[in-house]
């Protein structure tokens, strides 16, 4: 399997789970890093879809590539579902809110004295999911890499991500290092993959760490010769 031959599936962006019309529990990911990853698999392979949340729709406006929107973790789940297929590559850069309000009330909450107690439920571990599917499908040709946003023991984290999602590779990002995480336009990542590799790349714009991503999934498919 050549990634060049794959058919790339990038996911980025927040989702947003709402509990009244006109509020949402979501985060701070703008969708930067999976748009640079994004274009740099389109420039290896033309068959890339980037699959996002609510993010500004200028940086997605005019890409050569499908930019699928989604709002919620379960429709990113579902779209993703229904994406990955044998000689598919998919990154899952996306940062989905992992709760969502039990109750969804289709009127505006009116405010009132006191506080508030919100309930939410575990939204799908999208993953997990993939992990299961891959199973059942029996997809041979397929790689995953997922991402790790942590601000302590990150290694430790990223490496128990790695086998508990049964994922090919991880890109942590260490996001209580100056010039990583949300909203900026750098990143520093350190990379692990299945077959034991740590790679620990500098501080990087985007693009540049995107580059370097898809370089290490290119080599980790070369390796495995199938
Ligand atoms: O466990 P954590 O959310 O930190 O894992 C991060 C990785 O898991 C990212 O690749 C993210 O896209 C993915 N994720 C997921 N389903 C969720 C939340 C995160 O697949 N509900």
């Amino acid at each position: 399997m050549l990634l060049k031959e794959s058919k790339i599936i990038v996911t980025g962006g927040p989702t947003r789970e709402w509990f009244d019309p006109v509020r949402y529990i979501s985060n701070a990911s703008s969708g930067k890093m999976g748009i640079a990853l994004a274009d740099e698999a389109y420039k290896i392979s033309e068959n890339t879809i980037f699959i996002h949340g609510p993010i500004n729709e200028n940086l997605v406006k005019d890409k050569p590539y499908e930019c699928r929107k989604i709002e919620t973790t379960a429709d990113l789940l579902e779209a993703v579902l229904n994406e990955i297929e044998e000689n598919s590559v998919l990154i899952m850069c996306a940062a989905p809110a992992d709760y969502t309000p039990i109750e969804k009330s289709d009127e505006k909450i009116k405010k009132q004295d006191g506080d508030v107690i919100l309930h939410m439920k575990r939204t799908p571990d999208i993953l997990k999911n993939v992990a299961d599917t891959k199973k059942c499908r029996r997809l041979n040709n397929f790689f995953v890499t997922g991402f790790a946003a942590e601000t302590m023991n990150t290694e430790s984290y990223a490496m128990s991500k790695l086998a508990a999602k049964d994922l090919d590779m991880i890109c942590l990002n260490d996001v209580s290092q100056p010039g990583a995480g949300f909203n900026v336009d750098t990143n520093v990542i350190t990379i692990f993959t299945r077959s034991g590799l740590k790679i620990e790349l500098p501080i990087l714009t985007k693009e540049r760490a995107a580059s370097e991503i898809l370089k290490q999934i290119d080599a980790e498919l070369l390796k495995r010769g199938d």
